[in-house]
């Protein structure tokens, strides 16, 4: 058992204090933010993700949170940094949240103490942390970078049972010491390496799966112009094992908090090295076109002249089980239709809140029925179940015209075009 402080209660933070203490470690959450640690206190958590209101409450004492650094800082043994690193208008991940923690880093955390990085940082800054560290007479804590590889709406089975952990570290026994923390997961694949390339480790996998996408969006959108069906294509490459099943569903984009600037991030980094990384400048302009795909989709059926067109969205978020709409699809097709002049009406089970603030020119439903009433078509931008379990008989008496752009290929569009739809999916020949 090791004392833990986890600065940062964000999406990792939470995730990664809830899953250190489960281990029975005993974890501190510390956070600038003294209402949220407030709301954290009274057991009130303040992001979605299943599972983990009920992981911090069977914590019990092991699991505690403060804003006060004093109390923080005085037992942990490993720090372990989960603060955001959110894009910046370069495209440079921003680190002044990561500098603060070790800026503020009082003279008390002497001998014996390990800083971990668990925040998406560019290749370089543990050396530079390392290298502060020193400078201000801290030359004894020990510093690994070790990456976090959750995916949101099932972060805690990812931390519970991780692919592999990567652990970046300056010295073998600082390696150690933190393999140690995880030894209860019983994790086959624990990759100890140097700093730099656990860095490197984090931002590649991103940039891979997110150039998987965009690779089977671009196959799709050929797939329509020569008459093949993608999902089947998807299929038949995947049962090659150098290439896998996984992240090859075509769809109108890939959106979420990492992708989108891990890639930003990686190519930046290049550039800033030296290196034009061509094949990433490419993922993120298929992903932007990909987003805008369904207007040309919807131009087909309702005639260029979308004004005046009431248009349903079926779904906000960047995926199912997530109230989470950062760089989702949603948000680029909505504006872009509204452009064009016409009504949206959107629903989505959870993220409609936070959608409203950020667009509130659209008309919000309370179910995807009502989203649908008199509606000229239906767009499917987040694959959530309740869409592909809806009563479509009933859909099809309430829409203006009975047209469904499948955004994420989820509806059986055969049965749908039998009940009367005009259907279509990405990449998709339905017959
Ligand atoms: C991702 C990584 O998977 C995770 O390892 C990392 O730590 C954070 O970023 P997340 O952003 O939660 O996790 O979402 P993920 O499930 O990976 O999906 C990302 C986006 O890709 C979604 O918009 C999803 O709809 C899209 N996607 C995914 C596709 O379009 N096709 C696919 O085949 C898979």
């Amino acid at each position: 058992m090791s004392r833990i402080t986890v600065v940062g209660t964000g999406y990792v933070g939470l995730v990664t204090a809830a899953c250190l203490a489960d281990l029975g470690h005993v974890v501190i959450g510390m956070d600038v933010d003294d209402a949220k640690i407030a709301r954290l206190r009274q057991g009130d958590i303040p992001i979605f993700e299943p599972g983990l209101a009920e992981l911090i409450a069977a914590q019990g004492n092991r699991l505690t949170f403060t804003s006060n650094p004093d109390e923080a800082y005085r037992d942990g043994e490993f720090i372990f940094i989960c603060v955001d690193t959110p894009p910046m208008y370069s495209g440079d991940a921003d680190l002044s949240r990561v500098w603060k923690v070790v800026d503020r880093l009082p003279k008390s955390v002497g001998h014996e103490r390990v800083l971990v990085t668990k925040s998406t940082v560019p290749v370089g800054t543990g050396a530079a942390i390392k290298a502060e560290l020193c400078s201000r007479g801290f030359e004894d804590i020990g510093y690994a970078s070790n990456p976090e590889f959750l995916r949101e709406g099932t972060a805690i089975a990812d931390a519970r049972y991780p692919d592999r952990i990567v652990i970046g570290a300056d010295t073998p026994e600082t390696q150690d010491r933190v393999a140690g923390l995880y030894e209860r997961l019983c994790c086959s694949n624990i990759l100890t390496t140097d700093v730099a390339s656990a860095e490197m480790i984090k931002y590649a996998s991103n940039a891979f799966l997110a150039t998987k996408i965009s690779f089977i969006n671009e196959i799709a959108n050929v797939c329509e112009a020569v008459g093949a069906d993608v999902r089947v294509v998807a299929r038949g490459m995947g049962l090659d094992q150098r290439i896998g099943p996984h992240f090859l569903n075509a769809g109108i984009g890939y959106g979420g908090s990492c992708f989108p600037k891990d890639v930003s991030a990686l190519k930046q980094l290049a550039g800033n090295s030296g290196y034009h990384f061509q094949l990433l400048t490419a993922v993120i302009e298929v992903n932007e076109l990909q987003k805008r795909r369904v207007i040309g989709k919807l131009r087909r059926y309702l005639g260029d002249e979308l004004r005046g067109k009431r248009i349903a969205l079926l779904g906000l978020a960047f995926k199912p089980h997530t109230d989470d709409i950062r760089e989702a699809s949603s948000i680029v097709l909505a504006s872009r239709l509204l452009a064009e002049g016409a009504t949206v009406v959107a629903y989505d089970p959870i993220a409609t809140d936070n959608m409203r603030r950020l667009l509130p020119c659209v008309t919000y439903a309370a179910s995807a029925l009502e989203a649908l009433q008199d509606a000229d078509a239906g767009v499917v931008v987040t694959e959530w179940q309740e869409f592909i379990d809806l009563d479509w008989q009933r859909v099809k008496a309430v829409m203006a015209r009975p047209l469904l752009i499948d955004g994420r290929n989820a509806l059986h569009g055969a049965g749908l075009k039998e009940l009367g739809f005009e259907y279509e999916g990405i990449g998709t020949q339905i017959r």
